[in-house]
């Protein structure tokens, strides 16, 4: 038996045996054109009444995604019939003997034809969408990454060890997905949000080099990179620093980038987040362009314009990006359409400058003096034809609605190739966050090792990200290994002593036994794939993933419990 795609015309004049699914069949009056199609690619068969009138008439059966086994002679096509697009575009088999395993009714997608199908409809007959090139070749590319993966860190000496679903809660952020226990009635499992605390307590156990291809659970808004169930490649470490851990990650990536016919740099640089937020606006910043955000709270607040000086007054920002060479690209209309961008993100306008010859077009520049309007001029490096776009508002308004303003910008002018790869390592994260009611939240997760004994909004972590064009593809951190800096933590963040035994006693506890230094990181691996096979979507590189709305359309999960289910675990619904 032959794969397709390995026949060529080191097999002209051998009989072959092949088997698969009917791609495409085409009669050309006497002979039947058949492509076959198994995992590997697709060959041309030809049925012709030499071959045996019996083979023919049953060719003859053959409708797409048939299921057939076949033997035939390996010839060559004839020149004007040669395919240089199909790697067996030289050969073709003329068929000699055909069975038929198993008929298909008319699937509602094609599978020969890349055509658009509406994704609920993809998602409903999946296992048909599998057949499709694209998909298939995603979920090859994926098995290669977690191959290398393994290959990669087992030569490093890591141990690959598996931590239990059925947990307690392990907080990343998200909501926790529950199971409730029929044996504890009123108890419920949590399905990892990671597997943080058990690869923490492997190094308390002393294997020093962990990791695992990990499923994660969190119950969170999905968007195009986010899934409710999705894949890290785990990993966790003792006695390396940071340095370390990201050298191990950069070596990961050096291996995992060629599968994809792409290159990982050899220096990647690194920007402490507190530059990240102040020149891009984000903590996962897209390198490929640059429009950089200025600050010009100083210049805006000793102008006339109202809505600038009250801002700055109040303990608010404003600042600018200069979209280059923009004059005659963005029109009136799209500078409107890009004030109602940054309104999703609180921001409550949008000003600009155009910059001619001799004079400025602007709705805000007769607010300003000729000096001042000389100074934002000289700050943001702006030239005739320039275009700058001001948004005044509280710090945090101002860096979501610009660094999320600058990336819109740059693809709606093409300022970059979307092909090009910016990788840069996120460092010196904070510690905390200040949520909305203005308590401290970990801004990673409570474990992470502070860089200050001061523990405050300011404090910084040995928290780092690698990111890639934009999105944040993994991120990890040393960890806290005493129980007494831990308890410090839980306390700052408003973690009561009883409440932090209760939850997490069997962490304090470990510490207590000789913790080793660790660390580690986890790379998402939906993520990394989609980036590397240009998916768009993260569904398009999980086998069988959910919608928006966390279903499975193929299946209909989540679907209702019989009640007697519900009645053996104890449940009744409200
Ligand atoms: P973090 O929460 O940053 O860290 O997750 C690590 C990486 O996992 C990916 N990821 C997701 N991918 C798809 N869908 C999601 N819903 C989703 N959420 C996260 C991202 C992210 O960078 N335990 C720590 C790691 C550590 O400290 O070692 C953790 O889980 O690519
Ligand atoms: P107004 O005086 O409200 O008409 O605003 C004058 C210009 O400033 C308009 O182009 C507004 O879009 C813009 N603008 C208003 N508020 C802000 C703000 N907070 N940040 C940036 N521009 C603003």
């Amino acid at each position: 038996m032959r794969n397709c795609a390995s026949l060529g015309t080191q097999d002209l004049g051998s009989v072959v045996e092949v088997r698969g699914w009917v791609n495409r069949r085409r009669d050309h009056g006497g002979v039947i054109f058949v492509d076959l199609r198994d995992r590997s690619g697709i060959v041309q068969v030809t049925f012709s009444q030499s071959g045996g009138p019996a083979v023919h008439k049953l060719a003859d059966e053959l409708r797409s995604e048939f299921v057939i086994s076949l033997s035939g002679l390996v010839i060559a096509r004839t020149p004007e019939n040669v395919n240089p697009e199909m790697p067996t575009g030289e050969i073709e088999i003329a068929a000699q003997e055909l069975t038929i395993l198993n008929t298909a009714k008319t699937p509602p997608i094609s599978i020969a034809d890349e055509q658009e199908v509406d994704e609920a409809v993809r998602l409903r007959y999946r296992c048909l969408d599998l057949r499709r090139e694209k998909l298939k070749n995603n979920l090859i590319l994926r098995s290669e990454i977690t191959r290398k993966t393994r290959e990669y860190l087992h030569a490093l000496d890591f141990l690959e060890i598996e931590t239990p679903l059925l947990t307690r809660s392990t907080p990343e952020g998200a909501r926790d997905y529950l199971v409730p226990s029929r044996v504890k009635q009123g108890r419920f499992y949590a399905l990892p949000q990671s597997p943080q605390l058990f690869k923490q307590l492997l190094m308390v156990s002393g294997y020093e080099k962990y990791f695992q291809i990990a499923k994660c659970f969190r119950d969170e808004d999905l968007r195009a990179d986010r899934q409710p169930e999705f894949t890290q490649i785990d990993i966790e470490l003792s006695f390396a620093g940071e340095k370390a851990i990201r050298e191990l990650t950069n070596g990961l990536l050096k291996q995992l980038l060629p599968l994809a016919g792409r290159e990982y740099p050899d220096a990647v640089p690194e920007i402490a987040y507190a530059d990240a937020i102040n020149y891009y606006g984000s903590d996962a910043p897209d390198l490929r362009f640059d429009l950089k955000l200025t600050d010009i709270s100083e210049i805006a607040a000793q102008s006339e314009l109202k809505v600038f000086k009250e801002v700055v007054d109040r303990g608010g920002i404003v600042k600018a990006i200069n979209v280059k060479k923009a004059d005659g690209r963005l029109s009136r209309s799209a500078l409107e359409a890009y004030k109602e961008f940054v309104g999703k993100f609180g921001a409550k306008g949008l000003a600009w400058i155009t910059i001619r010859e001799n004079e400025l077009n602007s709705p805000i520049a007769k607010f300003f003096t000729q000096a001042q309007l000389e100074a934002v001029i000289k700050k943001t490096g702006g030239e005739v034809g320039d275009i700058l776009l001001f948004v005044a508002d509280k710090k945090k308004i101002v860096h979501e609605a610009l660094g999320k303003l600058r990336c819109a910008v740059a693809r709606d002018l093409r300022l970059y190739d979307p092909a090009d790869f910016q990788f840069c390592w996120v460092v010196k994260f904070p510690l905390f966050e200040k949520n909305a009611e203005g308590r401290l939240t970990s801004a990673h997760h409570p474990f992470t090792q502070p860089l200050d004994d001061r523990l405050d909004e300011n404090t910084l972590s040995a928290a780092y990200d690698i990111v890639l064009n934009g999105v944040e593809l993994g991120g990890g951190s040393l960890r806290i290994y005493r129980a007494d800096e831990q308890q410090k933590v839980f306390a700052a963040l408003g973690i009561a002593p009883a409440e932090a035994g209760e939850k997490f006693g069997f962490l304090l506890d470990a510490f207590q036994y000789g913790a080793p230094p660790h660390g580690g990181i986890a790379l998402g691996l939906d993520r990394l794939v989609m980036l590397l096979s240009g998916a768009e979507s993260i569904r398009d590189v999980i086998a069988f993933p959910k919608t928006k709305s966390a279903e499975c359309l193929l299946t209909e999960a989540p679907a209702p419990a019989a009640p007697e289910q519900l009645q053996e675990l104890g449940l009744k619904l409200s």
